[in-house]
């Protein structure tokens, strides 16, 4: 079921209007489908058990940090795939238990580490051996042992954006995977370490098959080596990464294609295979809705101004990332202009000649599948507040983060007590 659609000339989500629920929450806001973020989930979830015995779907919080959103996924059974402390506390907060929570990223500091040491969480992805150095001396003074994989680097082009591939030589992630081997016997005479898994990321909104079978490969041709060394690796943590549709034009894997290949290139090692989807689970279940501020005409261009901005959702701006752009009201789309926001830069663009309906002041337009790195990602640039999230579950809504207020921006700052 597509959770927004038209129904007697007014955008819908699920079965709420969108224009009555602006009618009481100031625009711009985020806008969940619980059902569609439900169904998202299970279709992924159920395709890892019909494909392999023993799965773990952790969700990528980077993607979404609401809490309501990460409930509805802890009570679906998801796990969580984190990267600060941060969305440690969070995913605890909404009921993530701690044997479903892998620790992801290069930066993790010695609190960060120690904190995830104590709360005993299923694994942390080590990415490099100075930071299993570090990890080991923390598990030792805490009195634990740190269960972790290594997070390799299969060195695979994704054919993703530049700015979302992980999986090269050249990128930061991970550690060249010709050094595996070497890397886990240091491991296994260590003291504060229990290797318990290998771990591949290759970057994030891939729409073909390839890259992760490449990635995969690897993954299991390293296990099966390890394993002529004796050392038992039982989880394999797939990273993230499945693309969404954003353009007209993409075409998606879909969640059976996926969960094929995997189960193809991994099943027989017998081993729980972990995997990290963000974008996949939650991106089409969200909107970002805004209000036309005015119409700029111009010699060239017919602006159509809006309330919301790059702040709210920096996508377009950062990955030159399209998004659809629809009229909640119905109508034809015979009008062109260039979608923007009202912040002083030139990158404030939404989309460049679009097709809508003829807009006025106050209509209302959602910008399409931005339930991923939308509100995560927003900021208080031009110190504008950071907006509302509304999530719906069938008729009814629920604001689940409300919009930031001008003192609350201020609660932070001070005055230097010598101006
Ligand atoms: N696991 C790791 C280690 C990751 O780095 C990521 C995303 C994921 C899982 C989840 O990937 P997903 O399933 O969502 O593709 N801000 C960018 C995306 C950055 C992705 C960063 N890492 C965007 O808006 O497109």
């Amino acid at each position: 079921m597509n959770a927004f659609h038209y129904q007697d000339g007014q955008l819908y989500v699920e079965n709420i209007a969108i224009n009555q629920i602006a009618q009481n929450i100031p625009t711009p806001f985020y806008l969940y489908s619980q059902q569609g973020i439900a169904e998202h989930f299970t279709a992924f979830d159920d395709a890892a058990k019909k494909h392999l015995k023993k799965s773990l779907t952790c969700f990528a919080i980077k993607s979404n940090a609401n809490p309501s959103i990460l409930k509805l996924l802890a009570r679906l059974g998801a796990g969580a795939d984190i990267v600060s402390g941060g969305e440690l506390l969070l995913a605890l907060k909404a009921g993530i238990p701690a044997e479903k929570i892998v620790f992801s990223g290069v930066g993790k500091t010695r609190e960060e580490l120690t904190l995830a040491v104590e709360r005993d969480i299923k694994q942390i992805n080590v990415e490099s051996e100075e930071e299993a150095l570090m990890l080991d001396e923390i598990a030792i003074s805490v009195g634990k042992k740190a269960k972790i994989a290594l997070r390799i680097n299969p060195d695979v082009d994704a054919h993703t954006h530049d700015k979302i591939t992980t999986g090269k030589k050249e990128n930061k992630f991970g550690v060249d995977w010709k050094k595996a081997r070497s890397l886990y016997r240091l491991f296994a005479t260590s003291k504060g370490l229990s290797p318990v898994g290998i771990d591949v990321h290759v970057g994030s909104q891939i729409l073909e098959i390839e890259p992760f079978v490449e990635a995969f490969m690897r993954a299991a041709e390293i296990v099966r080596l390890l394993r002529a060394d004796g050392i038992d690796i039982s989880t394999i943590d797939v990273g993230g990464g499945l693309g969404v549709a954003y353009t007209p034009e993409d075409v998606a894997l879909s969640a059976q294609t996926y969960m094929s290949a995997v189960g193809k290139i991994l099943a027989d090692l017998d081993c729980e295979i972990v995997f990290e989807p963000g974008r996949f689970l939650v991106a089409s279940s969200g909107v970002l809705v805004s209000k036309v501020v005015r119409i700029k005409q111009t010699e060239l261009k017919s602006f159509l101004v809006l309330d919301a901005g790059m702040n709210d959702l920096i996508r377009p701006a950062i990955y030159d990332a399209y998004h659809g752009i629809i009229s909640v009201k119905e109508g034809k789309n015979d009008h062109t202009y260039d979608v923007v926001g009202p912040i002083c830069e030139s990158s404030d663009v939404f989309g460049k000649d679009r097709l809508l309906p003829a807009m006025k002041e106050g209509d209302l337009v959602v910008l399409q599948t931005a339930g991923a790195y939308g509100s995560a990602m927003g900021s208080n640039y031009n110190f504008r507040p950071l907006c509302a999230e509304v999530l719906v579950n069938n008729d009814q809504y629920a604001v689940v983060r409300n919009r930031q207020s001008f003192e609350d921006m201020l609660t932070l700052t001070s005055v230097a007590p010598w101006l």
